[in-house]
């Protein structure tokens, strides 16, 4: 073959390649949601987890807004009621109930009395997995040998345990009330990960795996419930530190977040990203050569951790 033939396939393989994802992106950018094969049988629900503000509140909201009833799980009973009034002002024909647990306690057979209580009477069709924390704020970035064992147990129990335990007793209930839908929420960290962040990283990673293991024993079984995990970037939250005023293309609100992520229902993949601001600042990290980008993490890293010292 001659140089100018090698070139000519080097290039149409290029131009191939590049136009294929191009044509996938746009077709996930216009993506229907199909979230409204969940909202069936008698007054469909849904449960989201860490409902009490930011992005699991946002849910709540969008599934009242289409029709869902919704069960709120948080640790506050005081703000939950308080929330559950408000959205009783505005939705008026939609039902709403509380679970209230600290996610932090690990499971007992009171756990699942609890959980089971909340949800034996209603047609459950839909779980968002939401909830996180480590239990204390200061150390949301800390390095690994500052997190004291108390809050290695946090991060564990919030994150990873309490979603495992309530998908071991949510699952069986959105298999009775096929099809249905389970959600889990992910971070930016599994795509990229950055320093002083070891634990979250890690639990978040577990929640992935566990979205996708169980895509695949749905198929396996031949079950009709969608399994999907969202890698989320920063999102206006005020745990995130931010305002509404830090709204931005590569930072949404939690309602054009939350408009986004459901939109993607239905997409088929065990794992999107559905916000494409972010997409496109994990498009761009992922093509940077690894130390490249390790060099531009740990940058923003200390400048942050310059920025809370000298606030301290
Ligand atoms: N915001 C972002 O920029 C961002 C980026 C990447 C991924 N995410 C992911 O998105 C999800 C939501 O984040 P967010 O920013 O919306 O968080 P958030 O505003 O801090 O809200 C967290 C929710 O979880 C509840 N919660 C925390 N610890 C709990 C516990 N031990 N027991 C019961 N409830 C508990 C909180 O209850 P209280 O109201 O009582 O505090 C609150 O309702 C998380 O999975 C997070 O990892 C967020």
């Amino acid at each position: 073959m001659s140089i100018y033939n090698v070139c000519a396939l080097v290039g149409a393989s290029t131009i191939g390649y590049f136009g294929f994802q191009l044509a996938s992106a746009l077709r996930f950018q216009l993506h229907t949601s199909k979230l409204q094969r969940y909202h069936h049988g008698p007054d469909p629900w849904a449960l989201v987890s860490g409902a009490s503000d930011g992005i699991g509140l946002a849910f709540v909201r969008a599934f009242a807004a289409r029709g869902f009833n919704v069960v709120l799980h948080g640790r506050n009973e005081a703000k939950l009621q308080k929330i559950v009034a408000e959205l009783q002002q505005q939705y008026k024909t939609t039902s709403f109930r509380t679970l209230v647990l600290d996610a932090g306690t690990p499971a007992s057979p009171a756990f699942d009395e609890t959980v089971l209580a909340a949800v034996k009477d209603i047609n459950l069709t839909v779980v968002v997995h939401n909830v996180a924390g480590s239990g204390d704020p200061k150390f949301d970035m800390a390095l690994f040998e500052d997190i004291p064992a108390r809050l290695c147990d946090g991060w564990i129990n919030v994150n990873a345990r309490f979603t495992t335990h309530l998908t071991r007793l949510l699952l069986p209930i959105l298999l009775r009330n096929q099809p249905g839908l389970m959600l889990f929420i992910s971070s930016a960290v599994t795509e990229v990960t950055a320093p002083c962040t070891s634990l979250y990283t890690g639990t978040k990673c577990y929640i992935e795996g566990l979205a996708k293991c169980l895509r695949l024993e749905m198929a396996l079984k031949g079950h009709d419930v969608e399994m999907m995990a969202l890698l989320t970037g920063t999102v206006a939250t005020a745990s995130s530190g931010r305002s509404d005023a830090d709204i931005s293309f590569t930072m949404p609100s939690t309602n054009a977040f939350v408009k986004a992520s459901l939109d993607k229902v239905g997409w088929g993949s065990p794992r999107v990203t559905p916000w494409l601001g972010h997409g496109l600042q994990f498009s761009f990290m992922k093509m940077l050569p690894a130390w490249a980008r390790d060099q531009m993490l740990l940058r923003i890293v200390k400048k942050m951790q310059d920025g809370a010292a000298k606030k301290d």
